[in-house]
């Protein structure tokens, strides 16, 4: 803003030309600081400082105003005690309608041979004001850090916070105990999906069309050629249709039936299936393999019997019991007197199963197995309710 100054009346031009009516005008060493009005605005005088040419007064006014802006500057930002105030003096002074920007605006009023000088003069205020601002922010910065570090101090005495870690359940626990015999024996553990199709649940496993297993009321069907699994021995299929042979594996999962939930039933439990496919393979393979696994599972005296059974894809097939490792096979209440306690289905892989999963059944002979992962859990840990196991609850799920 320029500002011309007459005898009788006084009035300030924007650069735009309004005029604007001088409200006060004081001069201090040829520099006018104004306040001005128009119609109600006032603007404060430090904006409106300007230097004119009359009053420049050549380089030594300059200076001395230089002067006075450097020692203003330099004791506001030594006063500072927060990094908002110091970015309000860069803008102050430093910035586009800053102090140090009129003093340059006022150039053009400087004699043409002083420019260079007043210039360089105008260059080590910039400088030396933005210097203590540099030097100014990192001090608080460094205050600021300190004080956060004193409030996130640690007490390394306090007492540590206890990470609730959750409990292995018991499902899980039973699971690594069989699949820690079975690694032992040279089992692999394979895994199958848990939707599967009808003809690997059912047809390849020689379960015919009109079993009851196919039924609505046992099976979840998603369409007429995909249902949930009802068993594990879907994997069978696929293990034996890939053709590596021989064939020593396990295979844990989850299957599905249309059961309504009571202590014994779920509409969703977990099995084990094993296959072995090789030469020579007989029933007494099957024995001893079965009943060593039930030796490491319920301890070294468990007797084991077979029990001739049906099964559709295997034959002979047997189901198994284990003498009750309660009472040592004298009967009691957990084995309902018998003496015994049923564990698994089994049975020599059916020549039909062969034939439709690719295998030779001249050269090959395997046995297999199934057993339901929450019966073993529930016996090893004496649960008598199913449900118990899946409610998640871990005051239950810690006593295993
Ligand atoms: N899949 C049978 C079931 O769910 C269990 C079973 C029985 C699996 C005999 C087998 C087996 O591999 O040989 O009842």
């Amino acid at each position: 803003m320029r500002v011309r100054y007459f005898e009788s009346s006084a009035y300030a031009e924007k650069p735009g030309g309004t005029a604007i009516f001088l409200s006060s005008l004081r001069e201090e060493r040829g520099v006018f600081f104004v306040s001005c009005i128009t119609g109600e605005k006032f603007w404060p005088s430090f904006s409106d400082r300007v230097i004119t040419k009359s009053q420049a007064g050549g380089i030594k006014m300059i200076k001395e105003d230089l002067e006075k802006i450097r020692e203003e500057a330099l004791g506001k930002i030594d006063a500072s005690d927060a990094l908002d105030r110091l970015n309000d003096i860069r803008v102050a002074y430093l910035g586009k309608k800053g102090e140090i920007t009129a003093v340059m605006k006022g150039m053009k009023d400087v004699a043409e041979e002083d420019r260079p000088k007043v210039g360089q003069l105008v260059n080590d205020t910039r400088t030396e004001i933005e210097k203590r601002l540099e030097e100014a922010r990192e001090k608080l910065e460094s205050i600021l850090r300190e004080e956060k570090m004193k409030k996130e101090k640690i007490d390394v005495t306090l007492p540590a916070k206890r990470v609730s870690a959750g409990h292995p359940h018991p499902n899980t626990v039973a699971l690594d105990e069989v699949e820690r015999v079975f690694i032992g024996m040279g089992y692999e553990v394979v895994e199958g999906p848990e939707i599967e199709w009808d003809e690997y649940n059912f047809t390849k496993l020689n379960i015919p069309p009109n079993h009851p297993a196919k039924d609505e009321q046992d099976t979840f069907y998603i369409n007429k050629d995909i249902v949930l699994r009802t068993q594990t021995s879907p994997v069978q299929a696929h293990v034996m249709e890939k053709g590596k042979l021989p064939i020593r594996m396990i295979s844990p999962g989850r299957v599905f039936r249309s059961d309504e939930v009571d202590a014994t039933h779920s509409p969703s439990f977990h099995q084990v299936e094993g296959l072995v496919v090789d030469k020579n393979i007989t029933f007494a393979d099957l024995k001893g393999t079965l009943a060593e696994f039930a030796k490491r599972l319920f301890g070294e005296n468990t007797k084991v019997k077979f029990r001739p059974h049906h099964f559709p894809f295997t034959e002979p097939s047997a189901e198994m019991d284990v003498s009750c490792f309660k009472c040592g096979g004298k009967g009691c209440r957990f084995c309902k007197g018998s003496g015994w306690i049923e564990i698994l289905g089994c049975g020599m892989v059916h020549p039909h199963v062969f034939e439709m999963c690719g295998i030779d059944k001249e050269k090959y002979q395997g046995f297999a197995f199934g057993v339901g992962l929450e019966r073993i859990a529930l016996l090893k840990y004496e649960i008598d309710d199913m449900r118990l196991l899946y409610d998640n609850d871990i005051r239950f799920l810690k006593q295993f």
